[in-house]
């Protein structure tokens, strides 16, 4: 659920040749990386997301720039604005999301549980609820 969402503060090594931040595996985040996709050159007003996943999870950084995030249990909706290199947004199964109100030149970097597979994605909001358990 919602509850399990949310902005993991990761190790940042301030320098003043300019700052460093690293992610283990395992470590700082609840899961194995098994793959790493970035959004870029995303256009203003562009949307993207909608969908959810059945297994994956997922940890989403602003590596420059910002942009919205809205995640959905079914339930309640929560927006998050990411701007920092040093934080991401975890995001568990299950969790319908939206990102939008990405600043020009901003980078959407994801890590992921597990590679890519369109049989994992929920694209249908109806069909999410529907495996949800939530009547509609
Ligand atoms: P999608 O996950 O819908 O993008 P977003 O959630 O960022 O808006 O993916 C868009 C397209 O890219 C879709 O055709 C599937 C493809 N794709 C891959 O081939 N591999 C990947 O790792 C990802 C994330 C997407």
């Amino acid at each position: 659920s919602l509850d399990h969402c949310k902005i993991i503060n990761l190790p940042k090594i301030s320098d003043p040749r300019g700052n460093l931040t690293f992610i283990e595996g395992g470590n700082h985040i609840p899961f194995d990386i098994q793959r790493v996709y970035y959004l870029y050159d995303v256009p203003g007003g562009a949307e993207r997301g909608g969908h959810a996943h059945k297994n994956l999870h997922q940890l989403i950084i602003a590596m420059s720039g910002s942009f919205d995030v809205v995640l959905d249990d079914g339930g309640q909706k929560k927006r998050y604005h990411l701007n920092r290199s040093y934080q991401g947004l975890y995001v568990c199964s299950m969790i319908w999301r939206e990102l939008d109100n990405f600043s020009s030149g901003s980078v959407c970097m994801v890590l992921a549980s597990n590679k890519y597979d369109e049989d994992d994605y929920y694209r249908n909001y109806s069909e999410f609820l529907l495996a949800k358990g939530i009547d509609q």
